[in-house]
């Protein structure tokens, strides 16, 4: 059996309009010596768009095969993830409970949360680890009540949100055949690791010369190594594949120093990146995660890292709402 058909033994709802779009980005390959192109997993067609699409129609295949009723899930208050795992409950007719962190301002991705009447619970806590009791007390009051919760954890990120980004690099590997292509360069940004497993374990049993680079956003690093780890052994584990990579494969690929001061910080830098390409290819990215990966990719390209002439594709994992979270901030930074 390949991995295509090993994946189709998992339950998975079409959440995905279809492939998303390779597009070359013409005016920054002719800037930057690199032949650059843009996999516009922003476009996927569920709330904003963005990655957590993929890994939802196979969290949301599990939902509806064992019949839970009501799906809790985790974040920050401008958690892409969030809208996106409430717009596919919504949609399937699930109850949602979104256990978010931060402070509850009606904008961006929060306002998008209750415009599509998701139960959005906001809690003064300082790390997104808090949140997980939370969810578990909520889970434990709905089942004493006769419903059934699913708990999905935060970004989407357990082997069954994981084989969402499998079948992405199985779609990528597709378009480069179709699209006469050959990607030295795979590279998207990392956060709670579901994206980067998927694209790593893919990538190793279809394409395994790509080299896949995941660009940290500002997450503490021991953690989100010891949390792919984790990820890629039971992920290779429930779909049957040998991933042979171990740690320090794993800190060669996952690129430090991009984090600009920890997770969710919003600089200058990263805003004149997203102007940047914004100016150049008319597409935007966003200021947690997309931006500050396009950032650290271009400096790997300044710094020869990745050399002149490569072929490289930029997972554009979406985010958009981020900038109407944080516009405040963003416009003082124009
Ligand atoms: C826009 C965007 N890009 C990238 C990521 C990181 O993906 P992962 O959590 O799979 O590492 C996220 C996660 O929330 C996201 O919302």
């Amino acid at each position: 059996m390949n991995l295509v058909q090993k994946l189709e033994q998992f339950p998975r709802v079409q959440m995905l309009w279809g492939k998303t779009p390779i597009v070359r980005a013409e005016n920054i390959s002719s800037e930057t010596g690199i032949e650059l192109y843009i996999k516009r997993d922003d476009l996927t067609g569920l709330a904003l768009g963005g990655n957590k699409t993929r890994k939802l129609e196979f969290l949301m295949g599990e939902a509806l095969a064992c019949h839970y009723d009501t799906v809790i899930t985790a974040g920050a208050v401008h958690s892409n993830h969030a809208l996106q795992t409430a717009a596919a409950a919504k949609k399937l007719g699930l109850d949602v409970i979104l256990v978010l962190r931060g402070k509850e301002e009606n904008r961006g991705n929060l306002l998008m949360d209750k415009l599509l009447h998701a139960d959005v619970r906001v809690y003064d806590v300082k790390t997104g680890r808090e949140l997980n009791n939370i969810m578990q007390d909520i889970a434990s009051d709905l089942k004493s009540n006769g419903r059934k919760p699913f708990i999905i954890p935060i970004g989407g990120s357990n082997p069954t949100g994981v084989l969402g980004y499998i079948k992405a690099a199985a779609e990528i590997v597709e378009q480069e055949q179709e699209m006469k292509l050959d990607f030295d360069y795979v590279i998207s940004p990392t956060s709670s690791g579901g994206t980067q497993t998927g694209l790593l374990l893919g990538f190793k049993v279809l394409k395994p010369v790509t080299k896949i680079l995941n660009i940290g956003v500002g997450d503490p690093r021991e953690e989100l190594l010891e949390d792919v780890l984790n990820l890629i052994n039971k992920t290779s584990e429930a779909i049957g594949i040998k991933a042979d990579i171990n740690y320090e494969n794993l800190k060669a690929v996952t690129v430090d120093g991009y984090g600009f001061g920890g997770y969710g910080t919003i600089v200058k830098e990263v805003i004149d990146v997203i102007r940047y390409a914004a100016s150049k290819e008319g597409f935007y990215l966003d200021p947690v995660y997309s931006g500050k990966a396009f950032y650290g990719m271009l400096d790997l390209v300044n710094k020869r890292i990745i050399p002149q002439g490569s072929k490289v594709l930029f997972i554009h994992t979406g985010g958009l709402g981020g900038i109407f979270q944080y516009e405040e901030i963003i416009k003082d930074m124009l």
